[in-house]
């Protein structure tokens, strides 16, 4: 009987560090962005964690394990801004920025506010672990520290200048390319000085503009004694949606894993229609999408006429995702509103992928090695399609430059040459090959951190360290004073020197003058 009441004591002990009870916040109104924590989400309740999900696209159909906080109000809000998004294009660096920055600080504080958050923040809730969204939203990491959870941080997209000051991780602009300039990292002489300006404005904008609000807001709605800045370095790990198959090999401290590849799902089976499409279409397939954020239907009439001219011309299919009926479209061009994009990716009769270079697509274009001609618009698509023609894998069109002549060239250029299949091929298989799949290496360093209650050990000590001192500003400074100090005592007494020297001269002339 006792034997049986510890081996039921040992199993609750068991059972409650395997389930354990995990806040999840992805509040960004974007398909794209709620689509990675939805995976994340979703595979922890699989595997019998309790998670409750700031979203704004709350479940129709309830899944075991998983509570939604809904803020779907956000999605009206983004509407209205979405419907310029291919004016972004035209737009500089820095109102580019300006224009996130804004947007989301907005939304930081709209998630606050909402009556199912203030409800959460307001309740006995008790949480294991806090995972949070970053793009923007600092303020928001506040929510670990007011259920005193560990925090999980997850970037939407590569190390960059918003996370890596998060985890003091080295970013030189020698060759570590922002993401806002279109860089690879090799660049010239003229390129790391755009690039290390872009780092300045870019950090800059980050401490002057954004900053400030989030540390308000932080204040505002998290109550505590602590400023922002006290808990803002604290995240136990970063995991960034990027892997070396994709980007550049780049420094990473030891609490910021790669996770680049999770989101990408085994191939489902495709509705008949479309499977038959794509197995009786021998000659190849082309799928052309601009992602959930970007329609194709907003794209200028003369622009959509050279692209359908262009189309007219191969003899291959195309599969593009267009929103509306589109008028004079050429027999191969079969149009879907919607459409399972990473399934259809992953049959073999799928030759090319054109696409806005959003990092999701190219990650899942490089899953199923398919090449790309990448048309970029705003945000990282300019540096996701940059690195990927220098890997050899795509081949850009700007979409200023969009046009019947161009895209044919970029067509023909995917279809006949054989180096960008070859290559992406080789990518998918470095994707591929990893110790543990991207999700499930995910997965095991969350639950390491509910295992250890935060991971203090995988911390760098760079953050204990002001900015100038871990750029050894401070030291060059000293040194350089020390150096120009010590060019200033040698000037002196050398001047001392030659002068008693002229003297002595002097003296000596003047005595012989007067003997003779
Ligand atoms: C920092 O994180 C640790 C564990 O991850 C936690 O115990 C501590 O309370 C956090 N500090 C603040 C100021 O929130």
């Amino acid at each position: 009987m006792t034997r049986f009441l510890a081996a039921i004591f040992l199993f609750a002990i068991i059972w409650s560090a395997q389930s354990a009870k995990i806040l999840v916040n992805f509040p960004m109104p974007a398909y794209s962005h709620f689509s990675l924590g939805f995976r994340l989400a979703k595979e922890l309740a699989d595997r019998g964690h309790q998670v409750t999900v700031i979203n704004p696209y709350p479940q129709k159909t309830p899944i075991k394990n998983y509570k939604d906080i809904s803020v779907e109000e956000h999605v009206e809000f983004i509407e209205e801004l979405k419907k310029n998004l291919f004016g972004m294009n035209n737009m500089g660096f820095v109102s580019n920025i300006n224009f996130l920055l804004m947007m989301c600080s907005n939304l930081t504080e709209r998630t606050f506010i909402n009556k199912n958050v203030q409800q959460l923040l307001n309740s006995e809730e008790i949480f294991d672990l806090v995972i949070t969204e970053h793009f923007l939203n600092e303020a928001h990491f506040g929510l670990a520290h007011h259920f005193k959870a560990p925090l999980v941080v997850v970037s939407p997209g590569a190390a960059n200048s918003l996370t890596n000051h998060l985890t003091a991780n080295p970013s030189p602009s020698s060759y570590v390319p922002n993401i806002m300039t279109g860089f690879t990292s090799h660049m010239n002489f003229w390129q790391r000085t755009t690039n290390f300006l872009a780092n300045i404005v870019y950090d800059g904008m980050r401490e002057v503009i954004m900053m400030p609000i989030q540390r308000k807001l932080f204040k505002k709605y998290i109550k505590s004694d602590l400023e922002l800045d006290d808990v803002l370095f604290n995240a136990s790990i970063v995991l960034t949606n990027s892997h070396i198959s994709v980007q550049d090999a780049v420094p990473h401290v030891p609490n910021m894993i790669e996770i680049g590849g999770f989101h990408v799902k085994p191939p489902k089976k495709l509705p008949d229609d479309l499977q038959k499409f794509l197995d009786d279409s021998k000659e190849g397939v082309i799928l052309f999408s601009m992602g959930s954020n970007l329609k194709s239907k907003d794209l200028k009439p003369e622009v959509r006429e050279g692209i359908l001219e262009a189309f007219s011309k191969i003899k291959q299919k195309v599969l593009w995702k267009f929103e509306t009926e589109l008028e004079g479209a050429p027999k191969n061009v079969k149009i879907m509103k919607w459409l399972p994009q990473q399934d259809i990716l992953a049959h073999p009769n799928i030759v090319m992928f054109i696409s806005h270079g959003g990092l999701l697509s190219t990650i899942e274009a490089v899953y199923h090695g398919v090449p790309i001609v990448g048309i970029p618009v705003f945000g990282d698509q300019e540096a996701n399609i940059a690195a990927a023609a220098s890997k050899g894998y795509a081949v850009r069109v700007p979409l200023k430059e969009l046009s019947e002549e161009k895209l044919s060239w970029a067509l023909n250029e995917i279809l006949n040459n054989p180096k960008y299949r070859e290559n992406i091929k080789q990518r998918s298989k470095l994707m591929q090959d990893q110790p543990l799949k991207p999700l499930d290496s995910a997965i095991y360093w969350i639950e390491h951190v509910i295992r250890h209650k935060g991971a203090p050990h995988l911390r760098s000590a760079g953050l204990d360290l002001k900015w100038y001192e871990r750029e050894m500003i401070d030291i060059i400074l000293f040194l350089t004073l020390v150096t120009i100090l010590l060019f200033i005592v040698f000037y002196i007494i050398i001047k001392k020197i030659i002068r008693s020297c002229c003297r002595k001269k002097q003296v000596k002339v003047s005595r012989t003058k007067k003997n003779k």
